[in-house]
């Protein structure tokens, strides 16, 4: 497993913003959205491109295109989808799937309760979205279904992330080189709710509001 910290001012302060318990939802939103769009840009380094000949209004060149099959998005429904358009702005030719996962808030086993996505993906690129890699579990999950249906790289951007929750991906994905964690903030620990601490609370109802 790969990790990267994205550090950047502009992260930093947006993060900082989306943490304060004053922060309503609509910025809160927005300032997600904006955030993933900066994490996205670390995230997709090394997605893969083929040379492609074009035109300019002067002159022939060579310039590069991202190449077959297509990368593929797949937020983790609910808090995930706040993540969606920040990445799609990005690379908007990517295809998207969803994956609903939940965790038993008593056993913290995590339950796949939607799952839209195409049986085969070999030689896809995946982007798993989820804001707060927290016990690590949903996304061992989500890891394993994508890299079973053969994707080729996994790649999961996570606002926050615990150390406890990247341990545990660790372990389970050991020295895999196909296997990256892109986040804005490693933080202190989870608490014994399984929240990260400082965090920002629960992404899905900072996002959607409490349903
Ligand atoms: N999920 C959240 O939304 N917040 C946390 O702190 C941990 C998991």
């Amino acid at each position: 497993m790969r990790l990267h910290i994205a550090n950047h001012p502009l992260i930093d302060h947006k993060l900082t913003v989306l943490r304060d318990e004053r922060t309503p939802s609509a910025i809160f939103r927005q300032l997600a959205d904006e955030l993933v769009t900066l994490l996205a840009y670390e995230a997709t380094r090394d997605v893969q491109v083929e040379d492609i000949k074009i035109k300019t209004p002067v002159a022939e060149t060579i310039g590069k295109r991202i190449s077959e099959p297509r990368p593929i998005v797949i937020p983790i429904l609910r808090a995930g989808l706040g993540m969606l358009e920040g990445m799609t702005r990005m690379i908007p030719t990517a295809e998207v799937g969803f994956l609903g996962m939940k965790r038993d808030e008593q056993t913290l086993a995590v339950e796949t309760y939607a799952n839209r996505l195409p049986d085969d993906l070999s030689g896809r690129h995946c982007f798993i979205l989820d804001p707060m890699l927290a016990t690590g579990h949903s996304m061992i999950a989500a890891i394993e279904y994508l890299l079973e249906r053969g994707a080729r790289e996994v790649t999961c951007i996570c606002l926050l992330a615990a150390p406890e929750g990247l341990k545990t991906v660790e372990e389970a994905v050991g020295e895999r080189a196909d296997v990256n964690i892109v986040t804005a903030s490693v933080d202190e620990r989870l608490n014994e709710h399984a929240y990260i601490v400082p965090g920002l609370g629960d992404a899905g109802d900072r996002l959607y509001g409490v349903v």
